[in-house]
């Protein structure tokens, strides 16, 4: 098999890559600087000859010729993630999301090396519509709001790589993924089920923001996974974005009810509204559904997990995780 670089590889999504990639027997350098993924995350591979764990940063171009060097894959998952850091630090996430990006689609179309870019259903911004597809409208709210800095950011990391592929015959494939979630997810950087699991078996109380009548979609990491490297083995995914998560909304409030409803107990649930949260800027989105027609029509596969099972082992691993 090949020789694979995982920028982001010790983070939530790509430590799940990293085994899935050594299990097929794939060699994986895994590229970090563990800011908000951790070591931890990669014990079960630290072992294998196969892997390699460098510890730095995507910003750093001299590293980044370096650990580019003899592979044959670059999956790009790095970033400046959650919607706390990002409203928190817009200058680090612009400063992560884009310039990286454009020196490592370089390397890759100067070497000839595939590629897959994380992007995100932030790109679509806040977009009413039912259910979102690859060639919606991107509506972005205005840039005194560094809220949109992340969708932002990763449109333009997506033109890009879409540039390299039209005019330089790069081999890409873009997945824009919806809530991905599942064991090794932390809360603190404002995604809402480890938000939500912690809060429960801690006792509560549950934090929703606003009225939690939000609506959101929840993928299992394990699926989305098999779906970026079923992409990457097919090659009419090149050049083409594809929306990557699970098509079955859920309102935040019933989110938090179905967790309660699992932990067990009497939790109670805390409403707070965004600016409490997040400042007075904040601006959400109501509802976030994709298309994913064209994933299904591609690879002939979707992530399917029902809600009950994903948040039952999030809870078991987050036990685990507390003891
Ligand atoms: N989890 C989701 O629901 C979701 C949704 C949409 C998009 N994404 C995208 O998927 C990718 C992975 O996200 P995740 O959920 O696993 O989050 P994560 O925070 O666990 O992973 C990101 C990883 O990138 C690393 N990183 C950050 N800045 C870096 C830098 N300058 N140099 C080297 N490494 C750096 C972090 O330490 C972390 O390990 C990101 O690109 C994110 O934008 C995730």
């Amino acid at each position: 098999m090949g020789h694979a670089l995982v920028t982001g590889g010790a983070g939530f999504i790509g430590s799940h890559l990293v085994e899935a990639l050594l299990a097929r027997g794939d060699k994986v350098t895994a590229l970090d600087n563990l800011s908000t993924g951790q070591a931890p995350n990669l014990d079960h591979v630290k072992d294998n000859p196969n892997f390699r764990l460098v510890v730095g940063s995507i910003t750093d171009p001299v590293l980044l010729t370096e650990v580019t060097q003899g592979v044959d894959v670059i999956y790009h998952m790095a970033a400046a993630v959650g919607v706390k850091l990002v409203a928190d630090d817009p200058v680090r996430t612009i400063e992560t999301n884009i310039y990286p990006t454009e020196v490592l689609l370089r390397h890759a179309t100067a070497a000839g090396q595939k590629f897959f870019l994380a992007s995100t259903s932030e790109v679509y911004g806040k977009y009413t519509k039912e259910t979102w597809n690859e060639e919606d409208d991107l509506q972005f709210g205005p840039t005194s709001r560094p809220r949109w800095a992340y969708g932002c950011s990763k449109a333009i990391d997506e033109f890009l790589a879409l540039a390299y592929s039209k005019k330089r015959k790069l081999d890409v494939v873009i997945g824009r993924f919806f809530n991905v979630v599942g064991p090794r997810q932390v809360g603190h950087y404002g995604m809402v089920i480890p938000r939500f699991v912690e809060a429960a078996l801690k006792g509560g109380p549950i934090t929703v923001y606003d009225d939690g009548g939000q609506e959101r979609c929840f993928a299992h990491v394990r699926e989305v996974v098999d779906c970026i490297i079923t992409l990457m083995n097919t090659p009419a995914a090149s050049g083409q974005i594809f929306n990557i998560g699970a098509d079955q909304p859920v309102s935040v409030k019933q989110l938090a009810e179905e967790i309660i409803g699992l932990v067990g107990g009497d939790i109670p649930i805390k409403y707070v509204p965004y600016k409490d949260a997040y400042g007075d800027d904040f601006e959400d989105v109501r509802r976030r559904v994709p298309d994913v027609s064209k994933l299904k029509r591609t690879i002939n596969k979707v992530p399917t997990l029902n809600r009950k099972d994903l948040l039952q082992e999030i809870i078991d691993w987050k036990r685990g995780q507390m003891k």
